[in-house]
């Protein structure tokens, strides 16, 4: 038997964490936790509430950029992502990372994830490297620059987390300037060249999660597995399935911009709410028998992508590359290479990504 998680935080990488959400949700679905020193959002109502309050923003109001990017080429990418901003500058860049995300067919993914994988499987760092360079080709990176691409990628990512040192700063520093070039060499603003690295920087943790997660779940149900090789429609509905019931992106945070009341309580100007995304999608509000994993669900509804003026642009995108990606795999016999033994979880405050030990 193993102890309940003892905070949101832990949950994330708990082997167990559904009760502990369920009875968050049920008992207090909205509290301060005083060791975190951030409230606690768990029911659907209240996280889609938080997810629409316009006082609500992706980032501390007193910090738009972590002080420690500040005057790096890394602060100065982070600064323009649609992720990191709220108000006109989202509003006014959003639809364009939309619409950017929106320009290839479900077919053109699906190549550029099956090419992708039968170069990387047999790889050390698969799952990650994997939706990176997916997006890189479709982003038209050329071959020769693709692993340089993904390697640029992951420092950003690294450099940008909360708490990275200032080694991980300086490389993610490179990396911001030599992806700008690549951006710019396109013909591309600023603010282009930047949200072109958001769309693969965005996908990568919460890909590789939805990818380990899908492979945890194809291992653990075999039936159900081989009903989702019938077709890459079946295995779509699979991974759905698995984004909605795993949710690797287990939470988000808000900062409040001003005092702001949100279910009854009110929150004060600078504090910051956690929404459980992964818990709201268990809560019976949401979904019928929402512990249930049935990739044939009828009507499907998850918060794991966002919701509101954040939601993610890259959800359909995402499942392909994970679909095409795991029938490539099957298909081929590699599936036990490549994913070996589950070993828990990466450590991580907000994406539960499965590790394997080959
Ligand atoms: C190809 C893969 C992906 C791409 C290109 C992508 C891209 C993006 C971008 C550009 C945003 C920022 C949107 C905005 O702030 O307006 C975003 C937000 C988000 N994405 Fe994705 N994403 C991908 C995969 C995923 C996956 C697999 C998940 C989870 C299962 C996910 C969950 C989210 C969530 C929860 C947000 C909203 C965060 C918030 O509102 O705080 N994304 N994504």
């Amino acid at each position: 038997m193993w102890l309940p998680p003892s905070n949101v935080i832990e949950a994330v990488t708990h082997v167990d964490p559904w009760p502990f959400y369920r009875q968050l949700r049920e008992e207090r679905p909205l509290y301060f936790d005083q060791g975190l020193r951030i409230w606690v959002a768990s029911s659907y109502a209240v996280i889609n509430e938080a997810l629409h309050l316009e006082m609500l923003r992706v980032r501390p109001p007193a910090e738009p950029v972590p002080q420690v990017l500040r005057g790096t080429a890394a602060g100065e990418v982070f600064a323009q992502l649609v992720r990191m901003t709220d108000g006109s500058f989202h509003a006014a860049h959003k639809p364009a990372v939309a619409q950017a995300a929106r320009r290839w067919t479900l077919a053109d993914v699906a190549r550029a994830s099956e090419a992708a994988t039968a170069e990387l499987w047999a790889t050390q760092d698969f799952m990650h490297e994997l939706p990176v360079q997916t997006m890189a080709r479709l982003l038209g990176v050329p071959g020769a620059q693709l692993a340089d691409t993904c390697r640029w990628v992951q420092a950003f990512v690294r450099g940008i987390a909360p708490g990275a040192d200032l080694a991980a700063v300086s490389l993610a520093a490179d990396a911001a300037t030599a992806l700008m070039a690549q951006g710019q060499a396109l013909g591309l603003q600023p603010v282009q060249a930047a949200n072109r690295i958001a769309l693969m920087q965005q996908s990568l943790d919460a890909t590789a999660g939805l990818l380990g997660q899908t492979a945890l779940l194809l291992a653990q149900h075999p039936s159900l597995a081989a009903a989702a090789d019938h077709s890459l429609d079946a295995m779509r509905g699979f991974v759905a399935e698995v984004e909605r019931h795993g949710a690797p992106v287990q939470n988000t945070r808000r900062f409040a911009a001003g005092r702001v009341l949100l279910a009854g309580q009110w929150i004060a100007a600078g504090q910051g709410v956690l929404l459980v995304l992964a818990s709201a999608n268990r809560d019976v509000a949401l979904n019928p028998q929402p512990d249930q994993f049935d990739p044939q669900r009828g009507a499907r509804h998850s918060m794991g992508f966002g919701a509101g003026v954040h939601v993610c642009p890259g959800a359909s995108v995402a499942i392909e590359i994970v679909a095409s990606c795991v029938r490539r795999i099957r298909a081929g016999g590699q599936f036990d290479a490549c994913f070996g033994r589950p070993a828990g979880f990466q450590p991580s405050g907000n994406t539960r990504i499965p590790v394997f030990t080959r």
